[in-house]
């Protein structure tokens, strides 16, 4: 995160402020960072910082834990983290160290991460109430509870009572995004956007999925960016595979290729999808199908308004893809008996969007009370709808089989209405075509 300039600082710990004015006076917070996970014998997984973490200090280091004690007369926010070691860092990087954290991340603690077994249990002591995100990481669980059975066993100890999970007071606040936010997001969609532009403007029949790939996540890394999630090139019908990854068929001259692809940047993700055809050419069946899942997404975004309910989007990309597929020819029978059978999920088996924040699919309840909840300026999702034609379908006229079409967009609520951060980037199908023949024209 662009973490440790004084904006962010200030932003970080006015967060903290407001997750604890939520927790309550004898409440304590624990939040331990993401542990590093192998990869293969002894190498690691890239590192990726747990997100709840990186919303309430910046701090990208693993071993870290954030303890924050409401009303704690020596400072509120306290920070684990690893004690600096030139010898581990020649091998591994910079580490803060407790010594710089105060000033750096505008914690009022800092202590070595060694030391956590001596000095939490009594921060613990007289809280009755514990915020922890419970299930993340089991071996911190153990520890916690570890540390808490000490406290209880202790000749008057005073051990808390209650476990809660975190996300019950952290998940609302993350669901609004600021306007700092909204700046990393819209930088995010933005690099997103150039990166589906060299995939458009670079594939050509024979190429492998692989190679599309890598244009796609050059934009990203030359942006400062990564993968904020893997990558899917689907030519032909591994564009029906929904979560497809293994990107590496050859792409053939007359297959649609579906890329859903975002960039991760300093933390925020985009989620960002687009059909093209490999040849620079729809069909006329791809053309029809890729139409109606564009006026099915046109039919979602009408409904993203404050104060409509979240579910209505769905429930109105349905509609549009119900009737599309009851005039094409590929449902069957009266509109309103294909809406009560849901018979599009047949093709269309996934629901319409997602959160979208720090994590692809952020975090916040889609419904409340039982009843959908109703959208308000500062919420961020996606808007997808899809069409996928099993290439096995044998019900189905052989013209339309195996087409997979996705078309997604991250969209801000606003006060007035929303707008779609990836506006932008080419869509419809003959805009589609038209930046195809124009980066064509170009490297001809
Ligand atoms: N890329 C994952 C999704 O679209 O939800
Ligand atoms: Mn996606
Ligand atoms: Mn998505």
């Amino acid at each position: 995160m662009p973490g440790l300039t004084a904006e962010w600082r200030r932003i970080h710990a006015s967060r903290r402020a407001r997750l604890l004015a939520g927790a309550g006076a004898d409440a304590i917070v624990v939040l331990p960072a993401a542990p590093e996970r192998v990869r293969s014998r002894d190498t690691l997984h890239p590192y990726r910082q747990d997100s709840d973490f990186l919303y309430l200090t910046g701090f990208l280091e693993p071993e870290s834990v954030l303890v924050l004690v409401p009303g704690r007369k020596h400072g509120e926010a306290i920070l684990f983290c690893r004690e600096r070691d030139p010898a581990r860092e020649g091998w591994d990087g910079p580490r803060l160290g407790p010594e710089r954290a105060g000033e750096a991340l505008a914690v009022d603690d800092a202590y070595p991460i060694a030391d956590i077994d001596d000095i939490l249990p009594g921060l613990l002591e007289g809280r009755s109430r514990v915020y922890y995100p419970l299930g993340l990481d089991a071996g911190f669980d153990l520890k916690l509870i570890g540390w808490v059975n000490r406290l209880r066993g202790r000749a008057g100890g005073n051990a808390p009572q209650e476990f809660l999970q975190l996300g019950h007071l952290l998940d609302e606040q993350r669901l609004f995004k600021s306007e700092a936010e909204i700046r990393l997001l819209q930088q995010a969609v933005d690099i997103t956007i150039a990166a589906h532009r060299a995939a458009m403007a670079t594939v050509r029949p024979g190429q492998h999925e692989y190679t599309l790939q890598a244009e796609i996540e050059r934009e990203f890394r030359r942006n400062g960016a990564q993968p904020a999630y893997a990558s899917i090139v689907g030519a032909g019908s591994n564009g029906c595979i929904l979560h497809y990854g293994a990107n590496a068929s050859r792409i053939r001259k007359g297959d649609l290729v579906l890329v859903d692809a975002g960039a991760e940047y300093h933390g925020y993700a985009a989620d960002v999808s687009r059909t093209f055809p490999a040849n620079g050419r729809f069909s006329k069946e791809q053309r029809a199908l890729h139409d109606l899942v564009c006026a099915a997404q046109q039919a979602a975004l009408a409904q993203a308004q404050p104060g409509q309910p979240y579910a209505a989007m769905h429930t109105a990309a349905v509609a549009t893809l119900s009737e599309g597929l009851l005039s094409l020819g590929l449902l069957k029978g009266r509109l309103e008996d294909v809406l009560a059978n849901e018979a599009c999920t047949r093709f269309y088996p996934h629901k319409t969007g997602h959160w979208l924040g720090l994590d692809v699919h952020d975090v916040g309840e889609y419904r409340i009370d039982g009843a959908s909840r109703l959208l308000e300026p500062g919420m961020v999702f996606t808007v997808e709808p899809g069409l996928y034609i099993p290439p096995d379908a044998a019900d189905v006229p052989a013209k339309w089989r195996g087409i997979g079409i996705r078309i997604e967009d991250d969209v801000l609520v606003t006060r007035t209405g929303h707008r779609v951060l990836s506006a932008a980037l080419e869509r419809s199908a003959d805009e589609v075509e038209a930046l195809m023949a124009q980066a064509r024209q170009a490297s001809a």
